[in-house]
């Protein structure tokens, strides 16, 4: 597995690849999917406080770790503030309880999930306060090492400015939604510029029945050239340019495959029929409007 190393005050190397959990809850299908996540050599899992599923996957770790032969050192686990948690002192606490509810001791990674906080009006400025108290509390715990690095999701270049000019230490990781529908080039420069290790999430566009990712006729196209399927393809695009990905199944089938994509490489023109796909089109949340 290909592994980024992180900008932060600790050691810190993530698998480029990792397993997405949201909308993925109750302790079988939780157990089965690790099963065959962790067979499938998959060693980082990406879970949220909104995802409810924290306690789950901190059982399931429990009993499948010594199952592989694994220790805790050798998973890379990541966790989210929960918007209505941002501010001075709610944030620690709600970090500590989801150490607590992962029973790991400790975080690899902890994410602000959004730049707002819950109940407020996205235009609303104390909107900027509570994240910049949220972001004091994260530095604190990755100086105790209950972090072993901290960073946001959902944040705007205006956003990572925001906080590249306040903090004393900078955000590791920017997890944000990109895909060939939503290519965000300019973030992603600004992320390489200032070391910061550039995530995507829903790079197969999200959990829907009406999925417009899967189903688009230049990425079925390209698939049937390189003989593999269009997550496969979609995949590999975001990590041949150093983007980590976390894509979310519980189909055994499709676990194996979103795994099976570092042994081959797109052409250069096809990366470029992909990123030309770019339609800005936003299949998760939205973060422009958030001050
Ligand atoms: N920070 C944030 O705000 C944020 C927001 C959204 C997501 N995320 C994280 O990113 C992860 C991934 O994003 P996502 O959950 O939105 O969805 P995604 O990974 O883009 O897509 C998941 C969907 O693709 C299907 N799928 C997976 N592998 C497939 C394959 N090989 N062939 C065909 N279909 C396949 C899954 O169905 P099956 O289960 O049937 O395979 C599911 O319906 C999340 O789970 C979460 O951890 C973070």
């Amino acid at each position: 597995m290909n592994l980024v190393k992180l900008s932060c005050l600790h050691h810190v190397e993530m698998p480029i690849l990792g397993l997405g959990t949201f909308k993925l809850k109750g302790k079988d299908l939780m157990y089965k999917t690790l099963e065959t996540a962790l067979a499938a050599g998959y060693r980082s899992i990406d879970t949220a406080a909104v995802y409810r599923n924290e306690s789950d996957i901190g059982d399931c770790l429990k009993e499948l770790l010594p199952k592989f032969n694994l220790e805790r050192k050798d998973i890379f686990i990541t966790s989210k503030l929960g918007p209505k948690d941002q501010g001075k002192g709610k944030c620690k606490e709600a970090c500590l309880r989801s150490i607590e509810n992962l029973q790991t001791g400790y975080l690899d990674l902890y994410l602000i999930h959004w730049p707002g906080t819950q109940g407020k009006k996205p235009e609303d400025q104390s909107n900027i306060q509570q994240r910049q108290e949220s972001w004091n509390d994260l530095e604190d715990l990755h100086k105790e090492g209950k972090l072993r690095a901290i960073g946001v999701s959902n944040y705007e270049q205006r956003h990572l400015e925001e906080l590249l000019s306040t903090c004393s230490i900078p955000p590791a990781v920017l997890q944000i939604e990109f895909h060939p529908h939503l290519v965000q080039s300019s973030l992603v420069s600004f992320c390489k510029q200032h070391n910061i290790h550039f995530q995507a999430y829903s790079s197969l566009g999200t959990t829907s029945d009406d999925n417009k990712l899967l189903t688009d006729l230049t990425v079925a196209d390209i698939a049937a050239r390189y003989d593999k399927n269009p997550a496969q393809i979609l995949l590999r695009w975001a990590i041949q340019q150093d983007i980590g990905v976390i894509p979310k199944s519980t189909n055994p089938t499709h676990i194996k495959e979103n795994i099976d994509i570092f042994s081959f490489s797109l052409a250069e023109s096809d990366m470029c029929k992909l990123s030309n796909l770019d339609s800005q089109h936003h299949y998760c949340w939205n973060p422009a409007s958030v001050t």
